[in-house]
């Protein structure tokens, strides 16, 4: 126990008045706070307690996103999130991530129901750190009116002809890579060697960009960004947010120096940024503002990267245990075959391949490569049956 005499209780009080005070307002503040917490951590534990979907709202804002981040960059990725919830709570279920309230729907019917109302009775609804990191130009999060003009905009250049001409440059490059770690002999990871080939090739087809230190630079930069898109949008140093958002800032300058560049006319190319700059004089609806195009490059790229990158994964995966199906292409690689020496694939090749688009189809139909692509329901709805009632969520 202290022993202190009158005076030193009394000196206490006077110079450390205004700590105790914080103290005792701090203890009482906490106190309130858990007690609010958890009577609102118990009230949206209900499962189908007033009606509505069942789950786990938790905390105010905060929700359930910790224990998705965990599940996420666990080795058993966001199933394991979904997988617990479902266990719990039935199929259908709500959660909050990243201060919104999610309702998770479990079935192709359902999904089908939602995106053939896209706009109509359902908006595009990006968490803000990822909107954040892809921009508000970017198709991902821009308004309907924008969308369309952006999304008519942007498909032009995805013509068949530059498909084509797309198609002979990866098979290029993919058999050069491969042939490549053939030499080397090592063993690799399949996903990192899909990850790389499929970004130099998105940079490739959209900006022609092909010198390794500045492919390795945007990749950098990409790579945080895509790590801050689902996270905690509080400009923190240190946290992901802020490495990502200051890795957005430099890819922004470095697409502005690529643009300016190719109108001073020091650079010029047959890429899709050009074919953008092309419509410099056209009227406000028919072109793109920089700002505009330089969201979407950075939309694409990992747009592009991540979904084809993980197929390509998944199919080797799914291969590896298929003995059946390794046989069928390899029947089909005598097209290939067939070409004269040194001759690229081409788009005509693959129309001959219809076991390979098989293969294709079947592993985006049974891998999951887009993790989530969330909605924001404008009114009350009906799903399969399940009504939605947005105010009792
Ligand atoms: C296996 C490959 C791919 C899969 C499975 C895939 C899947 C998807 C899905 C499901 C969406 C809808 C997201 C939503 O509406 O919320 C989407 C949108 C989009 N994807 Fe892909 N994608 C693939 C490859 C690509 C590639 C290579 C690019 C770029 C060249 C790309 C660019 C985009 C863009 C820009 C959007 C937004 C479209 C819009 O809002 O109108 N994707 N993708």
């Amino acid at each position: 126990m202290l022993n202190l005499s009158e005076e030193e209780l009394l000196f206490l009080v006077r110079n450390y008045y205004d700590v105790f005070i914080v103290a005792v307002f701090s203890i009482g503040l906490t106190f309130l706070v858990s007690k609010i917490a958890w009577r609102s951590l118990d009230m949206t534990t209900t499962s189908y307690r007033g009606g509505g979907i069942p789950g786990r709202l938790g905390l105010p804002f905060v929700g359930e996103t910790l224990s998705l981040l965990s599940a996420t960059s666990s080795i058993k990725g966001c199933y394991e999130f979904v997988r617990l919830r479902r266990i719990w709570h039935g199929k259908w279920f709500k959660t909050r991530i990243f201060g919104q309230i999610h309702v998770f729907v479990p079935s192709t019917e359902g999904a089908r129901a939602i995106f053939s109302n896209d706009f109509a009775k359902f908006n595009k609804g990006y968490v803000k750190s990822m909107a954040d990191c892809v921009g508000e130009k970017s198709l991902l999060c821009v308004p309907h009116e924008d969308h369309k003009r952006i999304r008519r905009l942007l498909s032009e250049p995805f013509s068949m002809n530059s498909l084509s001409t797309f198609v002979q440059k990866f098979d290029k490059v993919l058999c050069q890579e491969l042939k490549k770690l053939e030499g080397g002999g090592k063993s690799f990871a399949v996903l990192d060697f899909s990850m790389k080939m499929t970004f130099d090739a998105m940079c490739n087809m959209l900006l022609s960009v092909t010198d390794d230190s500045l492919l390795r630079k945007i990749d950098k930069d990409c790579t945080a960004v895509s790590d801050a898109m689902l996270t905690f949008p509080y400009m923190i140093p240190g946290t992901r947010y802020y490495k990502g958002i200051k890795a957005r800032r430099r890819l922004m300058e470095t697409f502005k120096d690529i643009i300016g560049r190719r109108r001073s006319g020091k650079e010029s190319a047959e890429d899709f940024l050009q074919s953008m700059l092309e419509r410099d004089s056209c009227p406000p609806n028919e072109k793109l503002q920089d700002s505009e195009i330089m969201d979407n490059l950075l939309t694409l790229i990992i747009a592009g990267q991540t979904t084809t990158s993980a197929a390509m994964m998944w199919s080797v995966k799914f291969l590896d245990g298929n003995r059946e199906a390794q046989e069928r292409l390899r029947e089909q690689l005598s097209i290939a075959r067939a070409r004269p020496d040194g001759a690229s694939a081409t788009l005509e090749d693959f129309k001959n391949m219809p076991y390979c688009l098989k293969v294709v189809k079947e592993t985006l139909r049974i891998s999951n490569v887009l993790l989530w692509f969330p909605r924001v329901a404008l009114t009350d709805c009906t799903i399969e049956g399940n009504y939605i009632e947005l105010k009792n969520l």
